[in-house]
């Protein structure tokens, strides 16, 4: 019989997705600083990869068979190891590598716990801001403690929105041509470079919405559970269920304004 109650379960994921998050955090903030030495290319030749996505990696992974050896990992560095608790970690051991590599501060480490009800405990921390997001299913969302909440915003015309581009040059034009066929009907456009950040900042307000395509479990796992315990709404660009492939986060209020604008904007492409 398994005698941990649900809450005891949610408050160790939790734990144990800051602990490994700051730590892994604070190992590459201290290799940044002490220079790179070595950084390769992955899926396209914009796409990097340094030791340090690599180190913070393996340093996360042998931290969850100590602390979680039960649970399945998918890491984007290559963990892809199976569990029998019914409990798996997505783990971006650098989410924005290109800004780590420009020495710009919004890059994080994304930890998400995820069970057959979706993510149940998340962590994101920023070294270089020192910001740990984090949030439990139904516990709320908070960053370094304090409760977060989105922007109440109900016009997108005010809405200053993230996005993101793909690694692939042809994706990207397209994307970004998307983007300029409705920029004139937003506050503005940022592009940030780090989705598990572009989430977090939805999360406290620091932009009203963020959607981006093409990501993978690793960039939304611990994002999409802070946002929704932040009070946004996540969703594909129809408003089906958030998937990797098309992501979109905003207050409840103006999603289905944003999801016209981008969908109206992607049609003309068909
Ligand atoms: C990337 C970042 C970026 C997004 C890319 C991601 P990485 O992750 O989140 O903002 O536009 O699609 O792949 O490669 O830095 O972990
Ligand atoms: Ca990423
Ligand atoms: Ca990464």
């Amino acid at each position: 019989m398994n005698l941990m109650t649900t809450s005891n379960l949610t408050t160790q994921l939790l734990h144990t997705a800051t602990t490994l998050a700051r730590q892994a955090g604070a190992m590459a903030l201290e290799g940044r600083r002490n220079g790179l030495q070595n950084v390769q290319t992955k899926s396209t030749a914009t796409d990097m990869v340094t030791e340090f996505d690599k180190a913070s990696e393996v340093m996360i992974v042998q931290g969850l068979e100590s602390m979680r050896p039960d649970d399945a990992i998918i890491g984007e560095e290559g963990a892809s190891h199976s569990g029998t608790s019914g409990i798996t970690w997505h783990i971006d051991p650098i989410d924005g590598t290109t800004n780590f590599l420009y020495a710009l501060p919004t890059w994080a480490v994304s930890i998400g716990a995820v069970d057959e009800q979706g993510p149940i405990a998340g962590a994101v921390y920023i070294p270089a801001l020192d910001e740990m997001f984090f949030a439990t299913r139904g516990g709320g969302a908070f960053c370094n403690g304090a409760p977060i909440r989105c922007n109440p915003l109900d016009d997108v015309s005010k809405a200053l929105v993230c996005t993101g581009f793909s690694y692939a040059a042809d994706q990207r034009t397209l994307q970004a041509t998307r983007v300029a066929r409705f920029i004139h009907q937003v506050r503005d456009i940022r592009r940030f470079g780090a989705a598990s950040i572009d989430m977090c900042f939805v999360a406290c307000g620091r932009f009203d919405a963020y959607f981006e395509e093409n990501l993978h479990s690793w960039d939304i796992a611990a994002g999409d559970l802070i946002a929704r315990e932040a009070g946004c709404q996540t969703g594909d660009f129809e408003g089906n269920a958030i998937r990797p492939a098309q992501v979109l986060v905003s207050p409840p209020q103006i999603f289905r304004q944003l999801s016209t604008l981008i969908l109206a904007s992607s049609a003309r492409d068909r």
